[in-house]
């Protein structure tokens, strides 16, 4: 499974629109029903808009119902890994906080991480929901 996965990923790559970075970036979620999601960074003349291929991926799990992600896998042209960017963290540590994630590379080498190796003492809603809950 972890093999579809990680193939996913690499084709959603080839989707990338990146005509300004030129840095192709595919991701693929793994839902608990064995759902598959994939995603591509989406680039923007207006450069704040450019989103990244975690974030398409978890956005299009959880707009299309996912509950649990269990398995997150990012590749790209790079030879090195690509570690996630800090908004894709965020956004992992708001909607699949038990997430495994897999960084892969062309050469096969590969990094397994939790999100919170990668965002550790994240701000989540965990603060919220208690600052509520002393409130009422
Ligand atoms: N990018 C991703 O899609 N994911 C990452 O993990 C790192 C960066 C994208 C955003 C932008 O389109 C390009 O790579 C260069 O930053």
């Amino acid at each position: 499974m972890v093999k579809t996965v990680i193939d996913a990923a690499w084709q959603a790559k080839e989707r990338a629109y990146a005509p300004y970075s030129h840095f192709m970036v595919g991701a693929a979620v793994l839902d608990a029903d064995g759902r598959i999601f994939t995603g591509c960074n989406i680039e923007n003349a207006s450069y704040g808009l450019c989103n990244c291929a975690e974030r398409t991926a978890i956005f299009k799990a959880v707009s299309e119902g996912c509950k649990e992600l269990q398995l997150l896998v990012v590749c790209s042209d790079s030879e090195r890994l690509t570690p996630p960017c800090g908004a894709c963290r965020q956004v992992m540590a708001e909607l699949a906080p038990m997430m495994k994630v897999i960084l892969v590379n062309k050469t096969g080498q590969y990094l397994e991480m939790t999100v919170d190796e990668l965002l550790p003492l994240a701000f989540s809603n965990d603060y919220l929901l208690k600052k509520r809950k002393e409130e009422s």
